[in-house]
């Protein structure tokens, strides 16, 4: 008789997995502090006649995709990870089976309402990030992941896309934009007048900022800002602050791009606030980036260097998590294992920059995360 209700039991229960695959799909690794996450996108007018990807050289708006902490509770089921025309050009990039990505879905919430201030934080408001993504490529959305977990310890996170530079990008209004392809090279040339108009973006951006979260009467942070980003994206955080006083922009983070411009030039690359490296192992000069050696001893503040064991330059994306699923190898840490140590680098970063918490792992990662060693000033 018991044997007969556990065979029913099991039959239900396989039933009830079978009917969870199909209809809600693989779930991204989840975010794991307390708030539950939202996103807004919307369409930031600003006018450039330079622009390096724009038919005609000639832009007049970027995307600012904005991430925020929510008390609304998910609901099944789960929202697509990735906009479907991104998965289908970073499937056959990532040697992935047609589905894999697309077929992701993540617990972020489209237009939830924001949550209301909180008793910590920042003088009662949620500290604000700004985020840029790897030159044409992958966008924002695929950063999914370390976003989502920062914004549930409590950050929002604006993250800048900008049409025709991106293989895809989607306005708020539906339309989509096609730019270079996936695999497209960029030369030294491109790369610098990318990065130069990056940074314009986002100063830009900061200058807009307060507008926007009074519109939406968010209880946002618009001083003490963060930046951060991946390649050219993490350049031009760094490239941002030497535009932006101290007072509105704290603290910048770099993972594996290469310093260009001002930033690579010992005269003019100090920014004046704490700034930090988190990169694949030998970026410096093993790697023959010298910009990871000029950079830093430039700096009159506080910084670190941070060396990931085992990582290559996708690592620091979403396309870490992806390899799990198979398909391109990149580096031989384990994705899983490198989203938590990205996770925990650029949060405790922004902890101590920002909200004024102790330093922790970033003077000691201890026997924790071997995989990371540190360095700083008194290391020269
Ligand atoms: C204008 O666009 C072309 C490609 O269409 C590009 O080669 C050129 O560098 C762009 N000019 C500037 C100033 O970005
Ligand atoms: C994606 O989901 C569809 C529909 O559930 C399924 O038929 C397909 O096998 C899945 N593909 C992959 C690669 O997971
Ligand atoms: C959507 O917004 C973009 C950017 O502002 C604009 O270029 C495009 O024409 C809009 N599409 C529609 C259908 O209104
Ligand atoms: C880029 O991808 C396209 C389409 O898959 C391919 O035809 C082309 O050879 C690739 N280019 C490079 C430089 O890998
Ligand atoms: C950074 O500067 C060094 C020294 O001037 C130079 O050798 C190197 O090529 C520069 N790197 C980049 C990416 O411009
Ligand atoms: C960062 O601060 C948040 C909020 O206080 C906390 O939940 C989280 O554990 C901290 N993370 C790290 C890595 O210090
Ligand atoms: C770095 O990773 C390699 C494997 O990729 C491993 O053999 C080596 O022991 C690791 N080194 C450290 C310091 O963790």
């Amino acid at each position: 008789m018991k044997r007969s209700i556990q065979n029913v039991s099991a039959a239900l229960a396989s039933v009830v997995a079978f009917f969870v695959s199909t209809t809600v799909g693989t779930e991204i690794p989840p975010p794991t502090g307390r708030y539950h996450i939202g996103r807004r996108k919307y369409d930031i007018p600003f006018l450039n006649t330079e622009d390096l990807f724009a038919p005609g050289n000639v832009s007049t708006s970027f995307i600012a995709t904005v991430w925020y902490p929510t008390l609304q509770e998910p609901c099944e089921p789960a929202t697509p990870y990735l906009d479907p025309a991104v998965a289908a050009l970073w499937e056959p990039a990532a040697d992935q089976t047609a589905g894999t990505l697309s077929n992701l879905t993540s617990h972020v919430q489209p237009g939830a309402p924001p949550a209301p201030a909180p008793r910590d934080g920042q003088a009662g408001l949620f500290p604000t990030l700004l985020f840029g993504p790897g030159g044409t490529g992958p966008p924002t959305e695929a950063y999914t992941i370390l976003i989502s977990e920062l914004v549930s310890r409590g950050y929002v996170v604006a993250g800048l896309d900008h049409p025709y530079e991106q293989p895809f990008v989607r306005y708020p209004n539906g339309t989509g934009v096609y730019g270079p392809p996936v695999n497209y090279t960029l030369s030294s040339e491109e790369a610098n007048l990318l990065y130069e108009m990056r940074i314009k973006d986002n100063v830009h951006f900061v200058g807009v900022w307060p507008d926007l979260v009074a519109e939406l009467d968010a209880p946002w942070a618009t001083a003490k800002l963060g930046a951060f980003g991946h390649s050219i994206g993490g350049a031009a955080a760094a490239g941002t602050a030497r535009l932006i006083a101290r007072e509105t922009l704290a603290s910048t983070l770099n993972m594996d791009g290469t310093f260009l411009d001002a930033t690579n030039d010992s005269a003019t690359a100090d920014i004046h606030r704490p700034t930090m490296l988190l990169g694949q192992d030998g970026h410096d000069a093993d790697d023959g980036d010298l910009s990871w050696e000029i950079f830093p001893a430039a700096q009159t503040g506080w910084w670190r260097t941070m060396f990931v064991n085992g990582t290559a330059h996708l690592d620091f994306s979403d396309w870490t998590f992806w390899k799990t699923l198979g398909g391109k190898p990149l580096g031989t840490i384990d994705g899983a294992r490198m989203v938590d140590v990205t996770r925990e680098f650029v949060t405790a970063f922004f902890n101590y920059t920002i909200l004024g918490q102790e330093e922790g792992v970033l003077t000691s990662p201890g026997p924790v995360w071997p995989e990371v060693s540190v360095y700083d000033g008194s290391d020269e």
